[in-house]
């Protein structure tokens, strides 16, 4: 029987509900054990990439791999497709859609993957469209690896206090994060920001109407020794329109050895990467730092996902 996802698109984070994350997190776990799996033999998924990356485009093609399935990439569709001759974005998802089985989509637009799922469906055409990044909005698939994460590392993922730093004004990580920490019971986000990178008021919003504790500060040495988990996150250049606003503001914060010797014992630093200069370099060789576990965390996750959507 297929899963509830086969054929879906993953657009927003927030349509996982807990009883499905754990079911993604438990194949993760078994798929971690089963290499010979092979649950895209014969499929081929076209990842479209209008945007850079690393972790995300490779994590997923690493996964299609490990499934037995072909891949075929434009890793920055303006320069090496016709996208960036003029064609309509719309047409061009379109024409791609006959050629493979799934599109994973990277895009600066919030709506893009929603925009080309619900095109492709006005034909009756039902290719799934997994959102791996739109604009500022979300990130779903980041943020199914971080709760899987966090997990793995806790044991858990209710009852936990979340410190989340950074630039969160622009991060479609941190949104889609919240989006799903605040699912389970007992979760307290800790949001550290200047008030220029503070998160949307939506979001905020979002938190009241779910019942979700949270707590604003610029000042993350008064709450550092509170998190079970330090989230941070970079500042990100590419959304300012102002260079000299970014310089100002891109040094708002540094982890260094120092003020993360103040974590509680256990409690565990992640990054979704990239990082530039946000964590001194010390504080990696540190037992707290975890963020590459995180980022290897994306092939089993994404594994997964894809076999709920594609396999049989
Ligand atoms: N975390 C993340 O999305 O990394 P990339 O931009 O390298 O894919």
């Amino acid at each position: 029987m297929p899963h509830k996802l086969h054929g879906q698109s993953i657009i927003w984070s927030q349509d996982f509900d807990v009883p499905l994350l754990e079911e993604l997190f438990e194949l993760a776990d078994k798929l971690k054990k089963e290499p010979e799996n092979k649950a895209l033999a014969g499929q081929l998924i076209i990842s479209l990439f209008f945007e850079k990356s690393t972790r995300t485009r490779m994590s997923f093609e690493a996964a299609v791999h490990g499934l037995g399935g072909d891949r075929m990439t434009t890793e920055d569709a303006m320069q090496f497709s016709s996208f960036g001759k003029g064609e309509p974005f719309e047409e061009g998802i379109q024409v791609i859609s006959a050629y493979g089985q799934a599109i994973i989509l990277r895009h600066p637009e919030d709506d893009a993957a929603m925009r080309a799922r619900d095109y492709l469906q006005s034909f009756n055409i039902w290719v799934p469209i997994i959102n791996a990044g739109c604009g500022q909005a979300q990130h779903p698939t980041q943020s199914l690896l971080d709760l899987y994460t966090i997990r793995e590392l806790r044991g858990r993922i209710e009852n936990l206090t979340i410190v989340i730093v950074g630039d969160l004004k622009h991060s479609r990580v941190v949104r889609s994060l919240i989006y799903l920490l605040g699912k389970f019971p007992g979760i307290r986000i800790i949001l550290v920001a200047p008030w220029e990178l503070a998160i949307g008021h939506n979001m905020l919003a979002y938190m009241r109407r779910h019942g979700v504790e949270f707590l604003q500060t610029p000042k993350l040495a008064d709450v550092i020794g509170e998190a079970d988990v330090v989230y941070f996150t970079r500042v990100q250049k590419e959304r300012f329109e102002d260079p000299k606003e970014y310089e100002r503001l891109k040094n708002s914060y540094r982890l260094t050895v120092g003020l993360a010797e103040k974590m509680r014992p256990g409690a565990a630093i992640m990054h979704p990467l990239p990082r530039v200069d946000e964590i001194d370099e010390a504080v990696s060789r540190m037992p707290q730092a975890h963020w590459i576990t995180q980022s290897n965390n994306g092939v089993p996750i994404r594994k997964a996902l894809l076999q709920m959507v594609l396999g049989e």
